[in-house]
């Protein structure tokens, strides 16, 4: 009898034991279930430590037999392949993780593509050869403090803001002592003296625009910040005049040193548009009552314009011109058909290049291309019913900064591309639009520093702001 239960005890292990192995395949190694380690646990012993494809095939040589685009990527992960050996993930990685290990997959696919490619590290005045112009680099002005944005004054000088908070000149190469008097910054983490722009009147009017941090001034917002725009003149190198144009209330300043935002545009009809980042507090950028993700729109002198999609809404800040954004730090008025064009600068992955239009919601954080810094996913949405899809997105992100259209004639095969900067990538990047879509991009340079602004001189030049080393530098054309 005891011999008998032995036997049928046997039995049954063998069968679980068989089921139990056969259900087993595979099983999720991973605690921590931060991408990499997700993606070392469970994927590396087939693929490869850096995908190059130990067992199998490389998920960094550009050949996706199962398609190249994001959705074949994930379904491949989802569904598996398993006549060939790839098993199924569903069930095991959550429908964000899977997004999380696509954005994982671009990573290390740009890693490998940059290890290969020969982009140019020029030397200031050594000719650059690119697709359309030949170019070399000349700095404009160093010893500089952060540079963060240009102006162009009609007398050929220039303004520059640094971020510690500090307004100067720069003419023939020197850089002028601060000009005195301008408002006093929060400088900490991104935070500080950001933008300057000339009203489109400055030479009747003088008036300049800045953009900075300002500390909240109570004990509930002590360590709280948010973004401020004035408007002054400036006469015997002192900051006069200063008029508030954007200042939100106290109870809405935050705490932290991330995503202030900050460009200028303005328009024909009077008006100014300027973006504020969502200060790390991403569920503020849904959040209508609120400043900060958002993109404004006031007249020049601050007064709402009576046309804003918010007017009239309850609970909702009449200045906001559209909402959703993350952290926008370029703005650019298209020269021909005058539509305002937007860079936000992602999470890890998706940077995005938007369009912006009245009182649309670009989807931050419901919808996003990226994932959190740390590696865990945010959503395994990218796009959904109502919320803007971004005209571009760069997966992984380049840390993409300021923009502009170039104006100007000395390189004439450039006219209205896009220049698009990068912080983290140090990439100059040129876009070139057909309509609302990109067709073609080119990094014209990389690795010389953190390209923080790009701006189209009224001299035709190409002038870019350069964090670490800091220093404005300029584009000029070699005849070939
Ligand atoms: C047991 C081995 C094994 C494991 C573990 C494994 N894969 Fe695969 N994977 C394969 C094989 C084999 C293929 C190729 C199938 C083919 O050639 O048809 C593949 C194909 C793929 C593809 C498609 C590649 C293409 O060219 O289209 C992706 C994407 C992929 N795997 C991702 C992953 C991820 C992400 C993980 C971890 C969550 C993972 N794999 C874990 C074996 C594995």
């Amino acid at each position: 009898m005891r011999e008998m239960v032995q036997i049928m005890l046997k039995g049954l292990l063998a069968t679980f034991g068989l089921l139990g192995s056969l259900l087993a395949a595979p099983q999720l190694a991973a605690q921590n279930r931060e991408v990499g380690r997700l993606y070392a646990e469970n994927c590396a012993g087939c693929h490869g430590r850096d995908l190059e494809g130990g067992q199998t095939s490389s998920m960094v040589d550009d050949v996706w037999k199962y398609g190249a685009d994001d959705a074949s990527i994930a379904r491949v992960i989802r569904e598996g392949a398993e006549s060939e050996g790839m098993p199924p993930w569903k069930g095991m990685l959550s429908e964000s993780e899977i997004r999380a290990m696509v954005v994982f997959i671009r990573e290390k696919g740009e890693q490998a593509r940059q290890r290969a490619a020969k982009v140019p590290k020029p030397l200031d005045d050594q000719p650059v050869r690119s697709r359309e112009h030949t170019f070399r680099l000349r700095s404009v002005a160093e010893n500089l403090a952060t540079p963060w944005s240009l102006a162009f004054l009609p007398d050929g000088r220039m303004l520059v803001t640094e971020l510690p908070g500090n307004l100067r000149f720069i003419e023939g190469g020197k850089v002028s002592a601060p000009v005195a008097g301008t408002p006093r910054v929060r400088a900490q983490g991104q935070g500080g003296l950001m933008e300057v722009a000339l009203h489109p009147g400055y030479a009747t009017n003088g008036w300049v625009y800045l953009s900075f941090a300002e500390a909240g001034a109570n004990d509930q917002t002590r360590d709280g910040g948010m973004t401020v725009v004035v408007r002054g003149r400036i006469r015997d190198h002192r900051w006069v005049e200063e008029q508030t144009i954007f200042r939100a209330p106290l109870w809405s300043y935050r705490p932290g040193g991330v995503h202030f935002g900050s460009r200028f545009v303005f328009d024909d009809t009077g008006h100014l548009f300027f973006p504020i980042g969502e200060r790390g507090h991403m569920q503020d950028a849904q959040d209508l009552s609120r400043p900060n993700g958002k993109v404004h729109r006031l007249f020049d002198d601050g007064r709402i314009p009576p046309d804003n999609p918010f007017v009239g809404v309850s609970n909702a800040m009449a200045s906001i011109w559209s909402y959703g954004h993350r952290n926008p730090q370029g703005l650019a008025r298209h020269p021909v058909t005058g539509e305002l064009w937007s860079t936000e600068h992602g999470p890890r992955g998706g940077d995005e290049l938007n369009l912006v239009r009245k009182g649309l919601n670009y989807g931050w954080p419901i919808i996003t291309y990226g994932m959190n810094y740390n590696g865990t996913p945010i959503t395994s949405l990218t796009e959904k019913e109502g919320l803007e899809q971004p005209v571009l997105h760069w997966t992984p992100s380049i840390a993409v900064c300021g923009i502009a259209f170039y104006q100007g004639d000395k390189f004439p095969r450039w006219k209205h591309h896009l220049f698009v900067t990068a912080l983290a990538q140090e990439e100059l990047r040129r876009l070139v639009l057909d309509g609302h879509r990109v067709v073609e991009q080119e990094v014209l340079f990389k690795n010389i520093g953190r390209v923080r602004h790009v701006a189209s001189g009224p001299d035709g030049f190409v002038y870019v702001v350069f964090n670490k080393p800091d220093r404005v530098a300029r584009l000029e054309p070699v005849s070939e």
